[in-house]
């Protein structure tokens, strides 16, 4: 029995305590029957949709635009009119007041923007709410800080604007992602198409309304939808100048190769297999609570997830304890109950993918263990998972998962540990815990990876630089460094 249970009985403490729902309303967010494209500040009919979905009970939200390589044509023609028209000629202090404003506006109407991005994409309502709302106003704030202090950024180099953008952004933070992508291009005096995912298309075409509000000039920002065609036909289109992407590696290394050879910048934030690493001298009850967040934050749906646990041995059994104990005290459920700890997998074809990992897992001979929770019936589900027993050879531990399932494996010492965790070809993020300082540092230096957090994870601020090593992609997105991307230096 563990400890706190002992004590509970001890005292008399109730074991078992329910939460009743705590539903959000989703009345305070109005979604249209149809949406169509957002180009030159107007909307644009499609010629074809596709039905966008609530994963928590497929329910039908709204008819969606498959923008086709014309609709594409029409988005790229408007950013380009609205670069040589004005906008990249505008002084950098009049470019910020526009971030600002979108920044407050972001800050305004947070609620409605939050309930919306737990609808459409299933991540719980207290993460939409106290993470990507806040995260996504903040890089607004951040980058409209910026946009009048290029020339001190870049002393002596003078920094321009590269023209139009092509934007293509994930399904797992889709209006993060689209302000990580919009602020610093349009603080550098850039215009912008961009694409959001498929299956998340809403708080990007609400988005359209802030857009309006702040009386952004027409054609500065177009958004269009579609899927992975709609994607390409961005990558293809003559008149852009850069693209940047947010995805999958598969998809990734395609964009490269289409590019390659021709005058197109390019940065790519592909997908990651993250090791957390637990030293013996560690704070184990904060170490579980960070590897929970590291793994099952946003239904582990996350290209920085910790997705490969590294245990000391001397601690592996006490630490796989709690952690499977703490496993059976998170709530999987509705995304809009605010009490929710793990809500929806975004998409079928997602869960299908989780599905066919696990079972790999299980073929290859690790154990599972899920806490016990019952699942709603209708829409994508999926229980937390720890696969302990792992070798470096199965394929959950080197493949990306991008659910709530994680996998543990052991070391003895530093030096394995390390060797260990670099042993992927994927290199976005790490985590280390220990009371030492020295070791922090000197696992920090030797980590092959972008981010590496020490005594907590999944941590984001605007002014830190993002992005990958290796097959994670290139470029950084964030701080300082993610000016670079959108700017050309007369030198
Ligand atoms: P994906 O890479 O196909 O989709 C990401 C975006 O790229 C979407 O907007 C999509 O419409 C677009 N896209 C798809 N094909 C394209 C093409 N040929 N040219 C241009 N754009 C294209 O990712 P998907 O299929 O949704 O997820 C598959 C796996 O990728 C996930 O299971 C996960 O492992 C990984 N992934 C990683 C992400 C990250 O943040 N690093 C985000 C999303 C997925
Ligand atoms: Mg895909």
């Amino acid at each position: 029995m563990a400890e706190l249970d002992k004590t509970q009985r001890e005292v008399g403490v109730p074991g078992d305590w329910t939460y009743a729902t705590a539903p959000e309303s989703r009345d305070i967010v109005h979604i249209a029957d149809r949406y169509g494209f957002f180009v030159g500040g107007e909307w644009l009919e499609p010629t074809e949709t596709y039905e966008t979905i609530a994963p928590r009970d497929e329910e039908p939200l709204a008819a969606v635009g498959q923008a086709t390589p014309e609709d594409v044509g029409r988005a790229v023609a408007a950013a380009r009119e609205a670069y040589a028209d004005g906008w990249s000629s505008l002084p950098g202090s009049e470019r910020a007041k526009y971030l600002f404003r979108i920044a407050r506006l972001l800050q305004e109407r947070s609620r409605e923007f939050a309930v919306l991005e737990s609808l459409n994409g299933g991540k719980p309502i207290k993460e939409s709410r106290d993470v990507d709302l806040p995260l996504a106003a903040a890089h607004f704030f951040y980058y409209a800080g910026w946009a009048d202090k290029l020339e001190y950024a870049f002393a002596n180099r003078r920094p321009r604007a590269v023209g139009v953008a092509g934007q293509i952004i994930p399904w797992n933070f889709p209006l993060l992602m689209l302000a990580w992508k919009i602020a610093p291009a349009l603080a550098c005096g850039n215009t912008v198409v961009l694409k959001p995912a498929e299956t998340t298309p809403l708080t990007a075409l609400l988005f359209c309304d802030v857009l309006r509000q702040a009386e952004l000039p027409p054609g500065v920002v177009n958004i269009i939808t579609g899927d992975g065609r709609t994607g390409a036909a961005i990558v293809e289109s003559e008149d852009v100048d850069k693209i940047a992407f947010t995805g999958s590696t598969e998809v990734g290394k395609e964009i490269q190769r289409r590019l390659a050879g021709s005058s197109k910048r390019l940065t790519l934030e592909l997908g990651g297999k993250a090791a957390n690493v637990v030293f013996d001298d560690a704070a184990l009850d904060q170490a579980v609570e960070g590897i929970v967040n590291g793994i099952y934050f946003n239904q582990g749906h996350v290209c920085c997830a910790g997705s490969r646990l590294f245990v000391q041995e001397s601690i592996y059994e006490p630490l796989v304890a709690k952690l499977e104990r703490r496993l059976t005290t998170l709530r999987v459920g509705d995304p809009l109950d605010k009490n929710t700890d793990v809500g929806a997998i975004n998409s079928a074809a997602q869960l299908e993918k989780i599905h066919e990992l696990v079972a790999s897992g299980k073929e290859e001979g690790a154990e599972i263990y899920q806490p016990p929770c019952v699942l709603p019936e209708k829409g994508y589900w999926f229980a937390p998972t720890v696969f302990t027993n792992v070798a470096q050879s199965y394929r959950i531990a080197q493949e990306e998962i991008f659910g709530p399932v994680l996998s543990v494996l052991t070391f003895r010492t530093p030096e394995e540990a390390l060797e260990k965790a670099n042993n992927t070809p994927y290199g976005l993020s790490a985590g280390v815990w220990t009371e030492k300082g020295s070791r922090i540092l000197w696992m920090a230096q030797r980590l092959r990876a972008g981010v590496v957090w020490a005594n907590t994870y999944n941590r984001f601020d605007p002014a830190s630089p993002f992005g990958g090593y290796k097959e994670s992609g290139f470029g950084r997105e964030g701080g300082k460094h993610g000016l670079e991307p959108y700017l050309r230096f007369e030198e």
